[in-house]
């Protein structure tokens, strides 16, 4: 009797938590509701760990990011196994969803003197024809206001060589790696340091 009370209260906390979640953000279809239960709601995250995806990048990219989780083309922790569970149709909604909505920048803990110099690095090695406009611009994926740990995580893996666009194996240079590489070789850890509370201080929308 217990068991089933409890069965029974777990199953409907989880179908009371998917319409609540999905209906501040006009979901199209149940199909996102797995992906706000860690990537917030309508995709702004509320754990430093699960990055945001509200409007952070093209619907282009989205679809390209969610196939490379799937097809093992990048590693991950946890998406891998849950983009195979999807077609490149459910992709695509996935995509148009978050890709319209606003992204709510959380207030993070960072460190003013580093996030100053952060600025000067990313104007130096980021913002020129990629990471435009302080990093806000969604053209190669929105980095201002994302969550500090999963962005140490990120970059780490960049620097590493791990994370690469479908271009970027292809032509075995990856962009992103070597202009990393170069701010390394110049202004070392707390370069990377300093990036992240960069983007970790902006909680401004645009
Ligand atoms: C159990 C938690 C969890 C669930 C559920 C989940 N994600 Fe993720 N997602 C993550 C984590 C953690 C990452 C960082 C990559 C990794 O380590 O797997 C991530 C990364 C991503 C990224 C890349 C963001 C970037 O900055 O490049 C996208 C896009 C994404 N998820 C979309 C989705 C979609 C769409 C769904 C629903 C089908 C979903 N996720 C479900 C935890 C989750």
């Amino acid at each position: 009797m217990y068991y089933k009370t409890f069965k029974l209260v777990a199953l409907t906390a989880g179908l009371i938590v998917s319409p609540l979640a999905l209906a501040s953000g006009d979901a199209p279809s149940l199909l996102v509701g797995t992906c706000i239960s860690c990537h917030g709601p309508a995709g702004s995250s509320v754990g430093p760990a699960n990055p945001s995806i509200a409007g952070i990048m093209d619907n282009e990219d989205f679809v390209e990011s969610m196939q490379d989780y799937r097809d093992d083309k990048v590693p991950s922790t946890i998406m891998g196994r849950i983009a195979r569970g999807y077609s490149d149709d459910d992709f695509k909604v996935m995509a148009e969803y978050f890709g319209s909505q606003k992204l709510v920048r959380a207030e993070q803990v960072y460190d003013a003197k580093l996030a100053k110099k952060g600025k000067k690095i990313h104007n130096k090695y980021c913002e020129k024809k990629c990471h435009e406009d302080d990093g806000y611009s969604k053209k190669k994926g929105v980095l201002a206001g994302q969550w500090m740990p999963y962005l140490e995580y990120s970059l780490a893996d960049f620097h590493d060589g791990l994370r690469k666009t479908e271009k970027e194996r292809k032509s075995g240079n990856g962009k992103m790696e070597k202009k990393l590489r170069k701010m390394l070789d110049k202004e070392g850890v707390e370069g990377l340091k300093s990036l992240v509370h960069f983007y970790g201080s902006q909680t401004k929308s645009k």
